[in-house]
């Protein structure tokens, strides 16, 4: 396979696109005190007010705690193939001088999940925190954490009901929750205790999990394939995998739930765990896709306000300017340090106004309220699977950058420098 050179930023970064893009950009998606779209409710935080810390969290001692699969959700684009490369990096960081250990991993646009669980479980961080602007996803997250067994009852009894004896009656439900929203006047809590069930019914017996409403349920309405709605929605193991939650939030090592944009997630967790900030916060951030998240989530960048633009948007992008915003916070206002994951795409790395930059570069205003100049690492990941625009048989690329020391960043055949990119990932 032969080696080529990858896409270089093509113009030098200068303030002048920095200054085009803030104010041209409108003010971020704000979700109110309640997260509410989609048929589903979710609170901004899992009680009143954000959780504190536990200073001595409580030993996990549950038994999925190392085990493979841990998430109850199944998620299109969960970079469950991703999860080792970021725990070998943070393992490394949290032995670097600058870093120390990482008492808390912040995951803005959770989704499934399956990144936390597992290097929480296995104690490469001591925390996490979930959020994402899907009130269908973060409700699921809050009553997983907060009223487990509540949850896991109720489970069991729609799967007795309704996915068991399969056909018509499962189809049936399956459009009930479909068109199921809150009704007026129901209670807060019983909303959300409903929006999560609607979200497990609907994520285990949906084509893919996709929660988006074009996707049909698993086997198709007339039920005549020979894998029918029920054949991913297994009681016990969602059982297990429930609990597993309930207990990391029982420990102390899943702090909370937030169900907000991943602005205010990552400006709220800097003055919220601001004690953390800077060397002990890291934030793993998996947006959604370039090109086809409208089609895979309820909440994607593509809804985001459009504003004229003052730089073309690259072919086939259906909303750069949200990307953008993303790319201007994490390279100009954070406070912590992140690795952010996307399926590989050249113009990521050709714009200025997306990373072009090869370190952060905050305002004179911003570095005297601590904001700092990190560098930021740019690799390539081979995963075996993934939804994105790109995947194949042989899996896809997946563009990894970081703010984490460059000295524990390496590069090698599984964490690949940009000049060892293939061909493939290229065109
Ligand atoms: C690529 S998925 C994350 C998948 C996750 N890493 C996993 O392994 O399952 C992107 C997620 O971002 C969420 N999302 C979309 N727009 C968002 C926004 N503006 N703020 C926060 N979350 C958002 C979607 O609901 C979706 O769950």
């Amino acid at each position: 396979m032969s080696m080529t050179t990858a896409t270089q930023p093509t113009a030098e970064c200068t303030g002048a696109n920095d200054q085009a893009l803030t104010s041209a950009h409108p003010p971020q998606v704000s979700l109110s005190a309640r997260g509410v779209t989609a048929g589903g409710i979710a609170t901004r935080h899992i009680s009143d007010l954000p959780r504190g810390i536990h200073i001595n969290p409580a030993a996990i001692t549950h038994p999925l705690a190392l085990a493979r699969y841990q998430t109850p959700m199944r998620y299109p684009g969960a970079k469950t193939g991703l999860s080792p490369v970021i725990g070998m990096l943070l393992t490394a960081a949290s032995q670097h001088r600058t870093v120390g250990s990482i008492d808390l991993l912040v995951e803005p646009f959770a989704g499934g999940a399956s990144t936390s669980l597992r290097l929480v479980g296995d104690s490469t961080v001591q925390r996490v925190l979930l959020a994402d602007a899907d009130p269908l996803v973060a409700a699921f997250w809050q009553v997983a954490a907060a009223e487990t067994d509540a949850l896991i009852t109720r489970m069991r009894a729609e799967h007795e009901q309704y996915v068991a004896p399969g056909a018509a009656g499962a189809v049936k439900r399956w459009d009930y929750w479909r068109a199921w929203s809150p009704p007026p006047g129901i209670r807060p809590s019983i909303a959300r205790f409903e929006t999560a069930v609607k979200c497990l019914y609907l994520n285990r017996t949906t084509f893919s999990g996709i929660l988006h409403g074009r996707a049909g349920p698993i086997g198709g309405r007339a039920q005549t394939s020979a894998y029918g709605i029920g054949c991913r929605y297994s009681p016990d193991g969602l059982a297990d995998r429930i609990a597993y939650v309930g207990h990391l939030y029982a420990t102390g090592r899943l702090i909370d739930v937030w169900c907000m944009d991943w602005r205010d997630t990552l400006d709220n967790t800097a003055s919220v765990y601001k004690t953390l900030v800077p060397d002990h916060v890291v934030a793993y951030l998996d947006p959604p896709y370039l090109r086809k998240s409208a089609k895979l989530y309820n909440t994607s960048f593509e809804e985001v306000a459009r504003a004229p633009r003052t730089v073309p948007a690259p072919a086939g992008w259906p909303n750069t300017l949200a990307h953008e915003q993303l790319a201007h916070y994490l390279t100009h206002k954070m406070r912590y340090r992140w690795l952010l994951s996307y399926d590989y795409d050249s113009d990521l790395l050709a714009s200025c106004l997306l990373y072009g930059r090869n370190r952060m570069n905050p305002a004179a205003s911003d570095r005297a309220d601590g904001v700092k100049s990190w560098r930021i690492s740019k690799r390539v990941v081979r995963l075996t699977y993934t939804a994105a625009a790109r995947s194949s048989r042989n899996g896809a690329n997946e563009l990894f950058l970081t703010t984490l020391p460059s000295a524990i960043v390496p590069a090698n055949d599984s964490i690949r420098s940009l000049d060892r990119l293939d061909d493939s990932a290229r065109s």
